[in-house]
């Protein structure tokens, strides 16, 4: 259970083990799609430009600079096809980068060759999503944090240990193919919110942002520290992965084997990565599912397992998908996929192990989103240089 650090929650955390004000209703923002053709041509060209301010090697066979061109030309025409969707700069009231900050784009006149962000650097990104987070706490139960965080989970857990393919390297969710996933229905949201640290910082590629986002949004939600550590480049749209590699919530433990077992995870990270449910909600537009899993939707707490295990949990009566709810307050929720760690015996012993202890949940959680966050990515920094992150929320108060 959490309980000395609950003054560092989020402004508008519910209180625990109290039910959550509905929905504070859809995000503003202007989502303009179809730009010009024009313009996102030149957007994915200078992405593709970037590349060289990535931390670290692309293990992929050696391509011309022609292929890469053409590759971005051809996701050009599919964007300008009027799959994505881009961001309005505004919304979030960021300002465009400072001249500083372009300087370090070793663009224009900097000599002094390619820019290598420090740890203070990402320390600073890490500062600009924690201060987005908590100036727009007019999202639903007071927190982007949960979707933050399902955005790099989804954009980590593609990873197929046997192929090598998919994870956060390559950032291929920002392609409508892999965008348009149904697992990824709703993620835009995250996507737009993360985009003005992205203007912010042009250097850093869409992979190391999201990841470094999720930390961000586990840590500044109570949550335990994460190491990170940068490398991911970002690949054009030939590397989307294939439909079906994220869970599918209306299964059951063999499933839920298969899924992670490809990402290399056993039981114990399975169990401790499910945690994460004790943050966010469904959504009926995204998953079809409704509902929090927790009465504390914005603070990272034990309490998932614990409901798990002391709620009485029944199947709710609704004309959605099959999802259980508590007996007690019906306003909580658990997928098939939630539920299948109480019926199996195997998951069963984390569930209990977690639910005892919060220090050792959040001990594991650590471990195995760190993990996921660095499935497929060819580091060049090695594990003794991660970083970890001082709280934007202490140092700013
Ligand atoms: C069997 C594995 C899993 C399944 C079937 C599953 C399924 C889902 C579903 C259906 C939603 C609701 C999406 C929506 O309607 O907005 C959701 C939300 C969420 N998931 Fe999972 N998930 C799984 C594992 C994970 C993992 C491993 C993490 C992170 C480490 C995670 C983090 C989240 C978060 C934070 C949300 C809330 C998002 C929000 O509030 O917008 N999930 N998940």
């Amino acid at each position: 259970m959490a309980t000395a650090v609950t003054m560092r929650c989020l402004p508008r955390a519910v209180p625990r083990f109290l039910p959550s004000p509905a929905s504070a209703g859809s995000p503003k923002f202007h989502l303009a799609a179809s730009r010009s053709q024009a313009n996102v041509t030149r957007r994915l060209l200078q992405r593709t430009s970037r590349r060289q301010y990535s931390s670290s090697s692309d293990p992929s066979p050696p391509k011309s600079n022609t292929r890469t061109i053409l590759g971005a030309v051809t996701a050009a025409a599919l964007v300008a096809g009027g799959a994505l969707f881009y961001y309005s700069p505004s919304t979030f009231g960021l300002d465009s980068p400072s001249p500083a900050a372009l300087l370090k784009q070793g663009s224009g006149g900097q000599s002094a060759g390619v820019f290598k962000p420090t740890a203070a650097d990402y320390q600073k990104v890490y500062d600009a999503v924690a201060q987005l987070l908590w100036d727009h706490d007019e999202y639903e139960d007071g927190s982007y944090g949960p979707v933050v965080l399902r955005l790099a989970w989804h954009a980590s857990g593609t990873y197929d240990a046997a192929t090598g393919t998919g994870g956060s390297n390559g950032a291929t969710m920002r392609f409508a193919p892999e965008a348009g996933h149904g697992a990824n229905a709703g993620l835009q949201v995250a996507r737009d919110f993360l985009e003005p640290v992205k203007k912010q910082f042009p250097w850093i590629s869409y992979g190391d942002l999201w990841t470094l986002a999720g930390v961000t949004a586990v840590q500044e939600m109570q949550g335990p520290t994460i190491p990170w550590r940068p490398g991911r480049q970002d690949r054009d749209i030939s590397y989307c992965t294939p439909d079906g590699r994220l869970p599918d919530a209306t299964q059951g433990q063999n499933h839920i084997r298969a899924i992670f077992g490809r990402m290399g995870f056993n039981d114990q990270e399975m169990v401790a990565l499910s945690g994460a449910h004790a943050l966010g909600r469904c959504h009926t537009d995204r998953s079809g599912f409704d509902g929090p899993w927790t009465f504390s939707p914005t603070v990272l707490t034990n309490d998932y397992y614990r409901l798990l295990l002391e709620e009485k949990w029944g199947w709710r009566n609704w004309k959605g998908p099959k999802q259980y709810e508590d007996k007690t307050t019906k306003s909580i929720m658990m997928l098939p996929t939630d539920m299948a760690l109480v019926q199996d015996k195997g998951f069963k012993t984390h569930v209990q192990r977690y639910a005892a202890d919060e220090k050792v949940f959040f001990k594991e959680f650590s471990d195995a989103v760190q993990k996921l966050f660095e499935l497929g990515v060819p580091f060049t920094v090695p594990e003794t240089e991660r970083i970890t992150f001082t709280l934007h929320s202490d140092s700013s108060s």
